[in-house]
């Protein structure tokens, strides 16, 4: 475990996001005291999760590698109460621990069964995607879906530690990578600009997972994102900056069945969030126009369906920033000056769409 960067995460309980390479060595210290480790893992991962098993054994653990379905068919409440029962006949106790191997959905999905089993356990999300590393993994947010809508049942849970091991990203598939990529430009333009510098200085490296440029944009939107939710775990105010360009994103996820990766629809979301700014006065010409510049430059989408509007106002409505007949947006009063717009004028949503219809 060589050249490990460690961000600490205030609060309550206080953890660390570990990022390097060859971190699975770190697990059974973050495990102290633990007897069962349960690990959550899709077929994808298996290798993965196999290592992190060995590892666990030769530190004299009893791992228990619980095999769930891949993405969101992952997280749901019958998958979840398949681990409980796995659990419950492993005899697992409030010392023992659950970890999660894969992408944002297993993570959430681990998170959730550890903050359920004994009312909370200690768990430890070894994410596998960038945006599991920069978004989901950090934060203590857990949960699964049910048939009325995304992340309506689950639990602030913090983990015990997160392990961002940039071995993992080297058999991402290229558009996930760029994906995730979304959410680490949308922390430059809310809170650190030294990322979009990167970015623009060379596109290709910010891409390159054996590089040295995608390990520090990947370090410094888990900054941003740690100094966030050690202020405000529980979204009661500052968190929901990290939803900046998120009240499109949803709809548009939404509107194509969550076919669309979310960081696709994220980079169209900051887009118009940007214009949103830009429109109401409170964003300069150039920083908004310099969003859809580095998304592009990332090979990420800017634009969506010209004729979506009607479609996509009511679905943002339901967002969980909007208040009565108003829509609350995040948007910029400058590089890294996040606010709150409140809108009830749908001219204006309408006008700032034109930025993004295709
Ligand atoms: N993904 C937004 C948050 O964690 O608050």
């Amino acid at each position: 475990m060589n050249d490990v960067t460690r961000i600490p995460v205030a609060g309550d309980r206080p953890y660390d996001v570990l990022v390097g390479r060859g971190l699975i060595d770190a697990l059974p210290t973050l495990l102290d005291g633990a007897v069962r480790v349960a690990i959550l893992f899709a077929a994808p991962l298996k290798d993965r999760a196999d290592a992190v098993a060995d590892a666990l054994t030769a530190a004299g653990l009893r791992p228990l590698p619980i095999e769930v379905p891949d993405a969101e068919a992952g997280k749901t409440v019958e998958v979840a109460a398949r681990c409980w029962d796995q659990l419950g006949a492993a005899g697992f106790t409030r010392t023992d621990a659950v970890v999660g191997v894969g992408g944002g959905a297993v993570t959430d999905l681990a998170g959730f069964v550890a903050a359920s089993w004994l009312r909370g356990v200690r768990w430890i999300p070894v994410p596998s995607s960038v945006l599991g590393m920069v978004d989901a993994a950090v934060g203590g947010k857990t949960g699964v879906n049910i048939g009325a809508g995304k992340n309506l049942v689950g639990a602030f849970h913090p983990p015990a530690g997160v392990l961002c091991d940039l071995d993992l990203l080297d058999s991402l598939p290229a558009d996930d990578l760029r994906a995730g990529l979304a959410e680490v430009a949308k922390c430059g333009f809310i809170a650190d600009p030294a990322i979009l510098d990167l970015i623009e200085a060379d596109p290709a490296a910010a891409t390159d997972p054996s590089g040295a440029v995608l390990r520090e944009l990947i370090e410094r939107a888990i900054l941003v994102k740690a100094k966030v939710v050690g202020e405000d775990l529980r979204e009661s105010g500052l968190r929901e900056i990290l939803n900046y360009g998120h009240t499109l994103a949803h709809a548009i996820e939404k509107t194509e069945n969550y076919t669309w990766r979310h960081g696709d629809a994220v980079a169209v979301g900051v887009v118009y969030a940007a214009e949103l700014g830009r429109l109401a006065g409170r964003l300069d010409d150039d920083t908004a126009a310099r969003h859809a510049a580095v998304l592009t430059l990332l090979g990420l989408p800017t634009s969506y369906r010209a004729d979506a509007f009607a479609e996509l106002l009511p679905v943002m409505r339901i967002d969980k920033k909007a208040r009565a007949d108003t829509l609350r947006f995040v948007v910029l009063d400058g590089l890294a000056k996040p606010g709150i717009l409140a809108v009830d004028d749908v001219a204006l949503l309408e006008r700032a769409y034109q930025a993004v219809a295709q």
